[in-house]
């Protein structure tokens, strides 16, 4: 099927985006130093890139880049002449965005775009597009295309924090050092032992209530990894931050209720012990908990009823290594539920409508 031979292929569309020439992010760079305002867009997954993106561009560049799901965004931001909107779309092609940026232009803002189709409308209607190169996704659900944007938001952040003087030359150098070692590590998930996630999935798949959570970047990707998990199981799951459970959500927890927490690693002290809280409302209620985290890191406290262990990286690339696990925890539920993983029911490639 497509769906793995596409998330076997997460490394080498990393190493197609690290060799996207160092101009094209610059000129990205540039749109965004040059307005006053920049908002990130895009819907479904390539929103939860957007958000993601987010996180990065402050944690790394101290640059406030809100982002917008596209549906709502003509709702909710009045662009003006000087506003600069940089959309994510696999497909070039999905409505909703094409809805909000043909508003914003009309606004007066500046349009650009992250994409892997560039034959599309966004490639023809934005004033310049970073071609992602990823090549054709031919399952429904996009995962490859995923950490290839994941992986150019990165670079953005990187070379905007280092315009910007807000990391060290030696930090930037570690940066760069751990996204150039990020499409061995893919390439490790898949080929080294991920039987650990296919036992998981075949032993929960009739779980049909899931909660995902994270907190900061990992926020973001708990909302996809829940998002991928529905799409193809068709299972329910809830992807929320880990500290929005305690208002409200927690009602649910029971020993028949199941959570996923992709936990940070040790370098990123205060979040991971925030996460860890998060586990204790869980267990302290019975919860089933299942964590993903780096392998370098040590047993987390209270105890999940399953540790997932990945590759140990640097903050900003651990997502992309979870992410390619929590995709391959969807894949097998869903292949052990019988699913049609390559073209999910009620679900199109490019949502045109
Ligand atoms: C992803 O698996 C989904 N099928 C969907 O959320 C998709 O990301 C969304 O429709 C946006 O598509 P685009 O990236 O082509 O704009």
């Amino acid at each position: 099927d497509f769906m793995s031979k596409e998330i076997s292929e997460n490394g080498q569309v990393v190493r197609t985006a690290l060799a996207i020439p160092e101009a094209d992010i610059d000129q990205m760079v540039q749109a965004i130093d040059g307005s006053e305002r920049t908002v990130l867009t895009g819907v479904g997954t390539s929103y939860y890139v957007a958000l993601m993106g987010q996180y990065m561009m402050s944690g790394l560049a101290n640059e406030f880049l809100p982002a917008m799901s596209s549906d709502e965004m003509p709702h909710m931001v009045s662009l003006r002449k000087g506003d600069h909107v940089l959309s994510i779309s696999q497909s070039g092609e999905t409505y909703d965005t094409l809805r909000a940026l043909r508003i914003s232009r009309q606004r007066g803002a500046t349009l650009s775009s992250i994409l892997n189709v560039t034959a599309s409308s966004m490639a023809r209607e934005v004033d310049h597009f970073i071609d992602q190169g990823a090549g054709p996704e031919i399952c429904v659900l996009s995962t490859k295309s995923t950490v290839s944007q994941l992986v150019i938001l990165l670079r953005i952040a990187i070379r905007l924090a280092q315009l910007k003087g807000q990391q060290s030359d030696e930090q930037i150098s570690t940066l760069e050092q751990d996204l150039a070692a990020l499409p061995d590590r893919l390439d490790a998930i898949f080929t080294g032992d991920h039987g650990q996630i296919r036992d998981l999935a075949r032993h929960h798949s009739v779980m049909r209530n899931w909660f995902f959570l994270g907190r900061g970047i990992h926020h973001g990707l708990a909302l996809e990894a829940a998002l991928k998990f529905k799409e193809v199981t068709y299972c329910h799951a809830e992807g929320m931050s880990a500290g929005a459970l305690k208002h409200g959500t927690i009602s649910l927890i029971d020993d028949a209720m199941h959570t996923v927490i992709f936990l940070p690693g040790t370098d990123s002290p205060q979040l991971r012990q925030h996460s860890l809280g998060a586990m204790a409302e869980i267990s302290a209620r019975n919860g089933k908990l299942v964590a993903f985290q780096p392998q370098d890191c040590p047993q987390p406290e209270p105890r999940p009823e399953t540790l997932i262990e990945c590759p140990s990286a640097g903050r900003w690339t651990l997502p992309i290594l979870q992410l390619m696990q929590a995709q391959l925890f969807a894949y097998y539920t869903a292949r052990a539920l019988g699913r049609d993983v390559d073209k999910p029911r009620s679900l199109a490639k490019s949502v045109t409508v």
